[in-house]
This record gives structure tokens, C-alpha cells and sequence, in this order.
């Protein structure tokens, strides 16, 4: 059977890195008969360029086809001035809630090739080996109300603006269970990420959290930790998480933490999941500063090929190969801009193609 994947490069420097991985699918095609097939559509400032939307229909009409998205990244200072719903950004939220991708997984692995890439010590990074589980489709980034607000009488008339951060049990209940099944697969360990000190949502969450460990996963460690407290655990001593689940918030700022313990935000994929539908992008923005210039890391993205082989498409000696592979090129030093600490880089395309030259080797 054909697999269709929904490729959506979107903005800044994802039409460069999705080559590369298209590249990889084209030698996952060729020597190891994957049989997948995929079609482009616009996305985030693509997307409102070419119709006006950020999330156009046609788009929206592919990925809900498709049995997984690829997306490259979104936004750019051009559509900052745009009314929100239009911004690129938009285009993003409206997909994971359009698909109901309420489960994002961004692991955060050291490669000890890169230890030297990071700003922090070898010695607390060596091994480090994480899997944030981010709520991605509920919390303060949907709740309502939401919107800037005028209040007030006479002088003392000003703008209000107002965001809401809301769980209910169920959403709660369903990605407690998605970082439970996943500490399964690993070490059985998962710490909860919340600030129940203070926010009554959180406090609902920590209830809830610890009624699913007690009654379906009573053999997953479960611990809890508020946010400001995980944020400096982070730097000071990452090996001691392993699985940890969070809101969305929580988890966009700690997802982005997390991955500079590796060296480089480029090396981080991530996949996004949920009942019927999967989504699978770098968790690195479209860095408009550098496109169009052939300097990106497209290894984010080549690993988040890896996780589709692995997680929507049953494929996982492929995504092992793939693994392998990238591990190879970092072996042999390759090392594009943002790795690289001054010494010589490799471009986007030399990366991809060195990725794609394991892949073929490995295959005989
Ligand atoms: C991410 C990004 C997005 C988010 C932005 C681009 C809307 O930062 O995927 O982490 O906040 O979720
Ligand atoms: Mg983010």
C-alpha cells in the first residue's frame, strides 16, 4: 500500500530543510521500498501569500488525507503586521487543533559527538536522554476567554488583555496516558510539570495526573515538580528526567531549554499526535535570518522523518537505519553552522546529502 504524506515546507528556511528529508524519503523509496508517495501544500506565510489563509482549505483538505504530515516550520518578520488569525502562527495552531495533535512528543537526546556544541559541561550532559510529552492542543494557548478588552470608565478606561489556562479532566486524563505508555517503552519514569502552588488549573492537573498513575499505570514512578523549580533542574542536573509531562505552555518554554542542552536547537524533532492524525516537524522556527542561504541544520527535520517511520508508519527498522545514519554523519565530523563553534561547516544540502550517502551505503 502507498503511504501519503502531506508535505508542508512552510516559511523562512522550511522549504530548504524538507528537500533534505525529501531527499531521505526519495532513498527510504528507492533502497529500502518504503512506497510513499507525497504532495506540497502552503502553510503558515506561504499559506496566507498564496490564499489568504494561513491554513488554507486546500491544505487542510491534503493533511486530513494524508496518513502523516510533514511540516517544515512557520513565520517570518514579512507577516508580524498582519492581524493575528492571519499570521502565520495562526496556521500552525489551526492545524494541530484541526487534526487534534494533542500529543506532542519533543525528545531531547545528547549525541556524544556534540558535547562540545553545548554551552554546558560535558559531564552533565553526557547521556542525557529526555522525552517532553507537551499538551498541544488545549491550556493557555486555546482557552477562553481570550482577546484585548476595554474596561474601565472616564481616565481610568484602558486596555485589558486576557488569556485563560484551562484543562479539563479528560484533556488532562489523555496525556497523562500518552507519558505513561511512553515511560513504558523507557524507563518507567515520568515527573509531572505544573505550578499547583499557585494556579487552581494546575492543581486539577496534579489530581488528575496522579488519579490515572494510581488506577491504570500503577507501575510507572510517577513524581511532580512545579515549572520554576523544572526550568533550573533542567541546567543544573537534566539526567534526572526522563519522561516529563506538561501543559502546553509549560511545555513549549521547557521544549526549548531542554534542547539546548544538545548543543543546537536544529538537531530536535518532534511529533505531534492524536486520535486519527499525526504531524511530524524540527521544533526549531524558520529562522528568517538565515534563509534562503543553504546554512540550516536539516536534521531536526531528517529525525522527524525518523519518528514518522517509527511512530505513524510501522516502519521502525527504517527509522533505526535513519537514525544510524545521521549518527554516522556526525561521527565523520560533518557539522553544519549552528554545531560547528567556529570551526569549518558543512551547508544544508551537504548535510542532507551526506545523510542520504549512509542511508544508500547501508542498504547494500
Ligand atoms: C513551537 C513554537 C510554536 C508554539 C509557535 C511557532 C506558535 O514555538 O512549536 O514550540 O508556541 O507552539
Ligand atoms: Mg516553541
Amino acid at each position: 500500500m502507498t503511504i501519503k504524506i502531506a508535505v508542508l515546507p512552510g516559511d523562512g528556511i522550511g522549504p530548504e530543510i524538507i528537500r533534505e528529508a525529501l531527499k531521505v524519503l526519495d532513498v527510504l523509496n528507492a533502497d529500502y521500498g518504503l512506497n510513499a508517495e507525497w504532495q506540497q501544500a502552503a502553510i503558515g506565510g506561504a499559506g496566507y501569500d498564496d490564499a489568504g489563509d494561513p491554513y488554507p482549505q486546500a491544505t487542510r483538505d491534503l493533511a486530513r488525507a494524508a496518513d502523516a504530515v510533514l511540516l517544515g516550520a512557520v513565520g517570518g518578520p514579512k507577516w508580524e503586521p498582519l492581524d493575528k488569525p492571519l499570521r502565520p502562527e495562526a496556521g500552525l495552531l489551526g492545524i494541530r487543533s484541526d487534526l487534534g495533535l494533542f500529543a506532542n512528543y519533543r525528545p531531547t537526546k545528547v549525541h556524544s559527538q556534540l558535547l562540545d556544541a553545548s554551552t554546558l559541561k560535558p559531564e552533565i550532559i553526557d547521556g542525557v536522554d529526555i522525552m517532553v510529552v507537551r499538551e498541544l492542543v488545549s491550556g493557555v494557548y486555546f482557552g477562553e476567554p481570550r482577546g484585548i478588552f476595554e474596561e474601565g470608565e472616564g481616565e481610568n478606561r484602558q486596555r485589558k488583555g486576557v488569556n485563560t489556562m484551562s484543562y479539563t479532566e479528560s484533556e488532562v486524563a489523555r496525556i497523562a496516558r500518552t507519558a505513561f505508555s511512553a515511560a513504558r517503552l523507557r524507563s518507567n519514569r515520568v515527573c509531572s510539570i505544573d505550578k499547583a502552588n499557585v494556579l487552581d488549573v494546575s492543581e486539577l492537573w496534579r489530581e488528575t495526573v496522579i488519579h490515572i498513575n494510581e488506577s491504570e499505570f500503577p507501575d510507572v514512578d510517577l513524581t511532580h515538580m512545579y515549572v520554576d523549580n523544572a526550568a533550573m533542574q533542567l541546567i543544573r542536573n537534566p539526567k534526572q528526567f526522563d519522561v516529563m509531562v506538561t501543559g502546553n505552555l509549560f511545555g513549549d518554554i521547557l521544549s526549548d531549554e531542554a534542547s539546548m542542552l544538545t548543543g543546537s536547537i536544529g538537531m530536535l524533532p518532534s511529533a505531534s499526535i492524536g486520535e486519527a492524525h499525526a504531524m511530524y516537524e524540527p521544533i526549531h522556527g524558520s529562522a528568517p535570518d538565515i534563509a534562503g542561504q543553504n546554512k540550516a541544520n536539516p536534521l531536526a527535520t531528517i529525525l522527524s522523518v525518523s519518528m514518522m517511520l517509527r511512530y505513524s508508519l510501522d516502519k521502525v527498522d527504517l527509522a533505526d537505519k535513519l537514525d544510524a545514519a545521521v549518527e554516522a554523519v556526525l561521527d565523520d565530523g560533518l557539522r553544519t553552522l549552528d554545531l560547528a563553534g567556529g570551526s569549518s561547516s558543512v551547508s544544508c544540502t551537504q548535510m542532507g546529502d551526506a545523510v542520504c550517502a549512509k542511508l544508500q551505503a547501508m542498504a547494500v
